[in-house]
């Protein structure tokens, strides 16, 4: 069996593929995700994951791994809770397992893209390496010393969620003050709207909807807009915060950032860096390489598809 499906379903998007033992994407799909609807979502999966099976001797499949935002239970394959998606206790595994007959493994997001970096991607050969994705939510996956950083509930790596503002912004989470609410791009999306009207920028001109995107707040970016780059800035100084915080806490020797908001990288990385060089200490951060992923939007699905071909017990622990 060489062959794996891979699936990674976020807050916007849902992305799956059909992935070889060597991290080749053969085919993938992409798909709009709507929140709070799990019938949908359960909808949408199926059917994108029957149009790839359809292009393939099933006899070549190990089975279907997930990567999904929120907090997993990979005994359990379930996602315990993931707020950008609106689901509580979704029964994936059974769901999958039930209608393709084929085993399902299930891990997060940022923790299976972080397992794709370290072996196909921009960590080869690292010990430390933590991959941090800025897309819907902002999530990380720490390797340390090795491996990955699972926790009891295979969750650690809840970036988004660490306090960056004390008494700030409620999230969904229930916390208050999360990096999410301050870095994400459901955050530059609501800070540009929430701003722009008492703002001269080019994104007056630019937005043809009643509310501008980050498609339109990169867009202006490039052209110099001061407005969109200040505020792409300001999301690369929280995030600076956070990296320091990270750096601090793991002694790690690369960040490596993904996920949608990072095609506007060249406005954001230089900020962290610079928050990064200025605000550690300095023997910590010394030879720290912030880069940009090397696998890109399918990070995450190559990582889904590595449940099956990095290991082979029947939990994916992935360490
Ligand atoms: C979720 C994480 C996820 C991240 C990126 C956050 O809101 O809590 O589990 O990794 O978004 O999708
Ligand atoms: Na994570
Ligand atoms: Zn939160």
């Amino acid at each position: 069996k060489d062959l794996a499906i891979g699936v990674d379903l976020g807050g916007t998007k849902l992305l799956v593929a059909l992935i070889s033992v060597d991290g080749k994407v053969i085919i993938e799909l992409e798909c709009k995700t709507s929140i709070h609807d799990a019938d949908h979502i359960s909808f949408t999966l199926i059917n994108a994951i029957t149009q790839l099976i359809d292009h393939v001797d099933r006899s070549r499949l190990r089975g279907i791994g997930v990567a999904s935002a929120g907090v997993i239970d990979s005994k359990g394959k379930k996602i315990v809770y993931a707020n950008n998606l609106g689901l509580e206790n979704y029964p994936i595994g059974a769901l999958l397992k039930g209608h393709f007959q084929l085993p399902v493994r299930v891990c997060n997001d940022a923790n299976s893209a972080a397992i794709a970096e370290w072996i196909w991607g921009a960590g080869i050969g690292k010990r430390n390496l933590i991959y941090i994705t800025v897309s819907t939510g902002i999530g990380a996956g720490i390797i340390s010393d090795g491996k990955l950083i699972n926790g009891i509930h295979d969750s650690a790596g809840e970036f988004g969620h660490i306090t960056i503002v004390h008494k700030g912004e409620r999230c969904g989470c229930g916390n208050r003050g999360c990096l999410e609410q301050y870095a994400s791009g459901t955050a530059l999306e609501r800070l540009a709207n929430q701003r722009l009207k008492s703002s001269t920028s080019l994104l007056h001109d630019l937005k043809t909807g009643t509310t501008v995107t980050n498609k339109e707040i990169a867009l202006a970016a490039e052209k110099g807009d001061p407005f969109s780059i200040s505020l792409l800035h300001e999301v690369g100084e929280y995030l600076g915060a956070g990296v320091t915080s990270l750096i601090h806490l793991f002694n790690t020797e690369a960040i490596v950032f993904g996920g949608g908001i990072m095609n506007m990288s060249e406005f954001i990385l230089p900020t962290v860096e610079e928050y990064v060089r200025e605000n550690s200490i300095t023997q910590m951060s010394k030879g720290v390489v912030i880069s940009k992923t090397v696998l890109g939007r399918r990070a995450g699905i190559m990582g889904a598809s590595g449940l099956f071909f990095l290991h082979d017990e029947s939990e994916p622990r992935m360490n």
